[in-house]
């Protein structure tokens, strides 16, 4: 299978593509750090700018020079910008919506009429937990994952007659984010009236992210949804309390809920238990 894949220079995105050409498939990974080359294990690394109409055009002639043809798109470019509602900019958010969300509508348009073209394709979404429930301090991210969320379903029912499935995988805390991508709004300082929850908050953030499952085994999953006849519409890829957490916030009062998780994000104590950190460089 020809696998084009964005996000591919590091972390879940990066054991994906390695895991998908274990699998045997021609992988062409696309990043901004990308300057072309092929990787040792035979991945071509093309560079990508999802939030750049002119750079994912480029990608896609670039791509269709090496394969001529794309059988499935795995989206996993994505950032983060971890504030607070009232103080993070509306540029900030627009920078998460532009790379999280429109980057792979972009992606989309670019790859569905050569899918249609070929009388199928597959469509692999990253999404997140926080697609489908909010923690304090990741609202733009929150917010991005589920634009996403109810964006592919409505991609699902639309391609359907075109051959071409859609899954969003819905990934728990992994070990493997690199901070590059992880961002603080600006206004984030000790002079926030935000300050000691958003540092009890991040902490617990990074401490969960630290201890989280293993990103391999992540690509491992995803590959497999390569040879399934047909792929499932979600593949939600966490520990047992994160989906216990989903089901929760499905089944609780939306009160109740947000206590739940306000007392385990910002219970206090929790900062100094996890080590928070002030502003660390490059965020
Ligand atoms: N790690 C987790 O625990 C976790 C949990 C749930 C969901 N996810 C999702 O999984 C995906 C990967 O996350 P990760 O934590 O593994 O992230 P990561 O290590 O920070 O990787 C993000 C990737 O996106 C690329 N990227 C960022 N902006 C881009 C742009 N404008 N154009 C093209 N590529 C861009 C980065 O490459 P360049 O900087 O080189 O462009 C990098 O390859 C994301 O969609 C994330 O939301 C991760």
């Amino acid at each position: 299978m020809i696998v084009w894949l964005t996000g591919g220079s590091s972390g879940l995105g990066l054991h994906t593509a390695r895991a998908l050409r274990r699998a045997g498939h021609t992988v062409i990974s696309g990043a901004r750090s990308f300057e072309g080359g092929i990787a040792e294990d035979g991945r071509h690394l093309l560079p990508l700018d999802v939030t750049s109409d002119d750079s994912v055009q480029a990608f896609c002639e670039a791509a269709l020079r090496i394969s001529e043809r794309v059988d499935a798109l795995v989206q996993c470019a994505g950032i983060l910008c971890l504030g607070s509602c009232e103080e993070t900019s509306v540029e900030e958010y627009r920078r998460v919506m532009d790379t999280d969300f429109l980057g792979m509508v972009r992606m989309n348009r670019a790859v569905l009429p050569l899918m249609r073209a070929a009388g199928g394709g597959r469509i692999v979404m990253f999404s997140s937990i926080n697609g489908l429930l909010g923690i304090p301090f990741e609202s733009a991210y929150t917010a991005a994952k589920h634009a996403v969320e109810g964006y592919a379903e409505c991609l699902q029912q639309e391609t359907r007659p075109f051959g071409i499935q859609v899954c969003l995988v819905e990934p728990g805390d992994h070990r493997s984010g690199s901070q590059h991508t992880r961002h603080h709004a600006a206004a984030m300082s000790p002079a926030s009236p935000y300050w000691q929850d958003y540092r009890r908050g991040t902490a617990v953030i990074r401490h969960d992210e630290a201890n989280g499952s293993d990103p391999e085994r992540l690509g491992e999953a995803v590959a497999r949804l390569m040879s399934r006849r047909r792929m499932p519409g979600r593949r939600r890829v966490a520990s047992l309390e994160q989906k216990l957490a989903v089901w929760l916030h499905d089944l609780l009062p939306t009160r109740l809920n947000n206590a739940i998780l306000r007392d385990y994000y910002l219970r206090p104590g929790k900062a100094e238990r996890y080590g928070a950190e002030d502003r660390e460089e490059g965020r």
